[in-house]
């Protein structure tokens, strides 16, 4: 019967291979490229009899079950150090395969210190095999970037800490890591972390650690924020990300991620429950110099007839455009903020006169009201317009609210336009509408409407007070034009007089 040889028969041949090659030594191995290091450590062969099973946990169950599995790994020359299934190699810059076929089976432990290599590929670990790979630990090294890296199913520690350079994991690798209890991401140049722990599928984790890096504030850390919740995340008062949006501004605007992601938590729970299936963006905004928070609610297209009672915390922009609303009168009570945008296009408002007074109103930066109902005696046009400080800008917006060209236009509201056109920014395309026709309201004439001649003589006035001014000023010219003339005239009547009789005029005599 043909036997399938048992496991008894190959270590007595693996045996006879390991003597015949134990005798011609190691020249033709190649062991990791140490030619830059300078420490030396011979550590011989492992000895399996060493080991005791006296601790129970996971880490040494592995290292000794390996460990009786394990071949005379020649290891390592300079700079590494094999213990045990504990592989520490410093300022190693490459692996070469022939070293990985004979080792990397046993390895449970790998801890690269000062890796010269930039690479994943150029490390030559993605040669090996790591069926035993408990931990890997790369530190200090010039790694730019991972690629790929060694990420057997049973890898339970990652610690890729203090590469100054490395900016970029191969992300998907964690898919495979679904055993990993422990993470360590600290001190490196990373900008984006995608929720490795859904990647994983697992709640093993026990330590995260993910300070000391750039991260883009735009990624999403509401999983982080779940596992500093559960007391996994190390350091997370000291993990910041930096706002990408403003990297144009000198100033570093840095947040912490813990607290924003708390602020986004609450806002996300607020939008749900204080507005009726609005979309809630939360953003952060640098002003003045401070990272501050502003929430953006979209309310526009959803058959509103009323104002949400209150909106979430931070916000400042609000879009009520295209729904049915007759009243804006809830925003006074929005104080916390105050908002800042209000687009209310396409809606049925007649009026804003109660919104007068208002912080609101005073302190707006944009105020959209177009195609709405609102005649202008329905809006408070003095306070409208009032900006709180020369630093702030304001505009309003108002076309197509069905205006009438009466005389109230033609003179009071066409004067506050020219006026405040830096205000009203469409001022120029406002209309309104007589016998059928549209109108620009800035081009309106008051003797076009103007029945009540009370107003046509106000109105005119003012064009009859320039016109007195300009007059005054010509009659200034021509007196001034006048007196040169006469002062010319007595000049050349002077010299003709001196050369003629010698004698200087009677002012001269006196002043001589
Ligand atoms: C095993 O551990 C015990 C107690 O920790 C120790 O006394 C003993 O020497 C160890 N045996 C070996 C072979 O190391
Ligand atoms: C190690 O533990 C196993 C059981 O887990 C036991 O059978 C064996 O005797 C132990 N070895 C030593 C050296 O303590
Ligand atoms: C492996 O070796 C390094 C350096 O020799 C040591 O710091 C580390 O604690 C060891 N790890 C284990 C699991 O034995
Ligand atoms: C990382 O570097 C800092 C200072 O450069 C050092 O204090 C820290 O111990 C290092 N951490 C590790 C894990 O090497
Ligand atoms: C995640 O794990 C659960 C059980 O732990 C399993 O039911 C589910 O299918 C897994 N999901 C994925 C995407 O692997
Ligand atoms: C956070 O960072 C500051 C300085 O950057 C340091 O003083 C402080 O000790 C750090 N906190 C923790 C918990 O590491
Ligand atoms: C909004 O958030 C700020 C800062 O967290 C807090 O001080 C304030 O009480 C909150 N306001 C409301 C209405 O929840
Ligand atoms: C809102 O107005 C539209 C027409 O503009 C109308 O069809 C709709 O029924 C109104 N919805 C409500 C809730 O009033
Ligand atoms: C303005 O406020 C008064 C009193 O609260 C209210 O009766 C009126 O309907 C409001 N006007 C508008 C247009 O909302
Ligand atoms: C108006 O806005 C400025 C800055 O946007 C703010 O400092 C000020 O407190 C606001 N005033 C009111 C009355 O809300
Ligand atoms: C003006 O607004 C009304 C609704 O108030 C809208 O039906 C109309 O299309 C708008 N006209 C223009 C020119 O936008
Ligand atoms: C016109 O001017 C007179 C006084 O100059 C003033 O009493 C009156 O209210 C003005 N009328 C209008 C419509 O402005």
């Amino acid at each position: 019967m043909a036997m399938l040889p048992d496991r008894e028969f190959l270590n007595i041949v693996w045996l006879v291979l390991v003597l015949v090659n134990g005798t011609c030594q190691s020249e033709r191995r190649i062991y990791p490229d140490l030619s830059t290091t300078t420490s030396v450590s011979h550590s011989a062969f492992i000895n399996v009899n060493g080991i005791n099973n006296s601790s129970g946990d996971s880490w040494n169950k592995a290292a000794t079950r390996q460990l009786s599995q394990q071949r005379a790994c020649h290891c390592c020359r300079n700079g590494c150090d094999l213990q045990m299934g504990n592989l520490t190699c410093h300022q190693v810059s490459h692996f070469t395969r022939e070293y990985l076929a004979d080792c990397s089976a046993s390895i449970v432990s790998l801890n690269i210190v000062e890796g010269r290599f930039k690479t994943m590929e150029e490390s030559g670990l993605l040669h090996g095999h790591y069926p035993a790979l408990r931990k890997l630990s790369i530190r200090n090294s010039h790694l730019e970037r991972a690629d790929d890296w060694p990420a057997p199913k049973q890898l339970i520690e990652l610690d890729f800490s203090n590469n100054s350079r490395l900016d970029f994991i191969a992300w998907n690798v964690f898919k495979q890591a679904v055993e990993l209890e422990i993470l360590i991401l600290a001190n490196n140049k990373l900008d984006r972390i995608p929720d490795v722990i859904s990647m994983m599928n697992n709640s093993r984790l026990s330590t995260l650690e993910l300070s000391g890096n750039e991260w883009n504030c735009q990624g999403n850390f509401q999983w982080v924020l779940t596992l500093h919740e559960r007391g996994v995340l190390l350091n997370g008062d000291n993990l910041t990300c930096h706002d990408a949006g403003h990297k144009e501004s000198w100033i570093d605007l840095s947040y912490s991620i813990i607290k924003r992601e708390n602020n986004k938590k609450t806002v996300a729970a607020e939008c749900r429950s204080r507005t009726s299936g609005c979309y809630c963006e939360f953003v952060s905004a640098g002003i003045g110099g401070r990272g501050s928070y502003t929430v953006q609610v979209d309310c526009s297209n959803r058959q509103m007839t009323s104002l949400p009672a209150e909106l979430p915390n931070f916000t400042n922009e609000l879009d009520v455009s295209g729904n049915n609303l007759t009243s804006l009168d809830q925003v006074i009570k929005y104080r916390n903020p105050p908002l800042k945008v209000l687009i209310a296009d396409s809606n049925r408002i007649e009026s804003i006169r109660n919104l007068s007074g208002s912080d609101f109103l005073r302190n707006f930066s944009r105020f959209s009201l177009r195609h709405n109902l609102i005649t202008p005696s329905e809006i408070p046009l003095d306070d409208i317009v009032q900006v709180p400080s020369e630093f702030q800008v304001k505009y309003i917006y108002l076309y197509n609210n069905s205006w009438e060209c009466d005389c109230n236009t033609a003179t009071k509201v066409r004067d506050w336009l020219w006026k405040y056109h830096h205000v009203v920014n469409d001022s120029s395309h406002i209309l309104c509408s007589r016998d059928g026709r549209k109108i620009p309201v800035l081009h309106l004439l008051p003797n076009q409407v103007c029945d009540d001649p009370n107003y046509l003589r106000n109105a005119t006035s003012e064009a009859e007070m320039n016109e007195r001014n300009i007059s005054i000023l010509h009659s200034i010219i021509y007196v001034e034009a006048a007196a040169i003339a006469v002062l010319g005239f007595k000049l050349a009547y002077d010299s003709w007089h001196y050369f003629r009789h010698g004698q200087l005029p009677w002012i001269a005599t006196k002043l001589l």
